[in-house]
C-alpha cells in the first residue's frame, strides 16, 4: 500500500514514545476511539517493537507507523509487525532497505535540496522534519508553487496553536507531533487528557461531527481542496 493511500483523509499523526506495552495499548486504543487511526510509534523505548506489533494486532483500525529510525536493521525489524509504515530521514540506505522490505515510506527532509533529492528518488509525499525550526508553514507555503507534486507531513513544534498553519496549507498532507499525548508529573498518560486533546482535532473525514460538536465560524476549504476543514481554535 502506498503512503498516500495509508495517509487518506486523516490529517494527523502523534508521535509516541511508549514504557511498556499496556501503556501502548490504553494510549492508542483513546486515540483511535477519538478518530485518529494514524499513529507513529518511535524506536525511542526498549519496548517499542513489541508495542507496535500489539497495537497492530490488537486495533485493526489503527495505521501504524514506525518513527526514529536511524538503521536499516529496524526496517527489518519493523517489517515483521503487520500493517506498518516508516517514517524517517531521507538516507539512501533506508529507502533501499524499506522498498526490499515493501514497506510503504515518508522519507524526512529539511530543505530544498533534500525535498528535490527525495523526489529524484521517487517519493511525492516527504515528512517535514524538525518543521518549526526549520522555517514552519511559511516554508511550505513557499514550495507549494515551486514543487507542485511534493506534498508534506511536518512534524516538530507542531501544537495546537500552530496546527492550523500547517493545515490550512493546500501541499500538507498530515501533520503530526506529541502535543496531544503529554506525560504527566509522575511520568503517566493521562487517558482523558488524551481523548479531549484528540477530539478537539479536526483529524478525521468527519468533518460535519467535528464542526457540529467544536465550531463556531472555525472552518475554511484549504487551497486545492473542494473538502471543508476545521482548524483548531
Ligand atoms: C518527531 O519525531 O516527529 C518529533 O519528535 C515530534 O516533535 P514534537 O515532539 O515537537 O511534536
Amino acid at each position: 500500500m502506498s503512503i498516500e493511500a495509508i495517509l487518506g483523509d486523516h490529517r494527523i499523526v502523534p508521535v509516541l514514545a511508549f514504557k511498556s506495552v499496556d501503556e501502548a495499548l490504553a494510549v492508542s486504543r483513546a486515540l483511535v476511539e477519538s478518530g485518529i487511526v494514524l499513529l507513529e510509534i518511535t524506536l525511542r523505548t526498549p519496548v517499542a517493537l513489541d508495542c507496535i506489533r500489539a497495537v497492530a494486532a490488537a486495533l485493526p483500525d489503527a495505521r501504524v507507523g514506525v518513527g526514529t529510525i536511524v538503521d536499516p536493521a529496524q526496517v527489518a525489524a519493523a517489517r515483521g509487525r503487520s500493517r506498518v509504515w516508516c517514517r524517517q530521514a531521507l538516507r539512501p540506505d533506508l529507502a533501499a532497505a524499506v522498498r526490499e522490505c515493501d514497506l510503504p515510506f515518508l522519507p524526512g527532509v529539511a530543505t530544498v535540496s533534500e525535498a528535490l533529492a527525495a523526489r529524484a528518488l521517487g517519493f511525492r509525499t516527504l515528512k517535514f522534519f524538525p518543521a518549526h525550526a526549520s522555517g514552519g508553514a511559511s516554508f511550505l507555503a513557499s514550495l507549494q508553487d515551486v514543487l507542485p507534486d511534493l506534498g508534506f507531513c511536518p512534524t516538530g513544534g507542531i501544537n495546537q496553536t500552530n496546527a492550523g498553519d500547517y493545515l490550512r496549507l493546500g501541499n500538507v498532507r498530515a501533520i503530526g507531533g506529541s502535543w496531544m499525548v503529554r506525560r504527566d508529573a509522575n511520568g503517566g498518560i493521562d487517558l482523558e487528557q488524551t481523548r479531549a486533546a484528540a477530539e478537539g482535532l479536526p483529524h478525521t473525514t468527519r468533518v460535519t461531527d467535528h464542526c457540529r460538536r467544536n465550531c463556531s465560524s472555525a472552518c475554511i476549504t484549504p487551497r486545492n481542496s473542494a473538502r471543508p476543514l476545521s482548524l483548531p481554535p
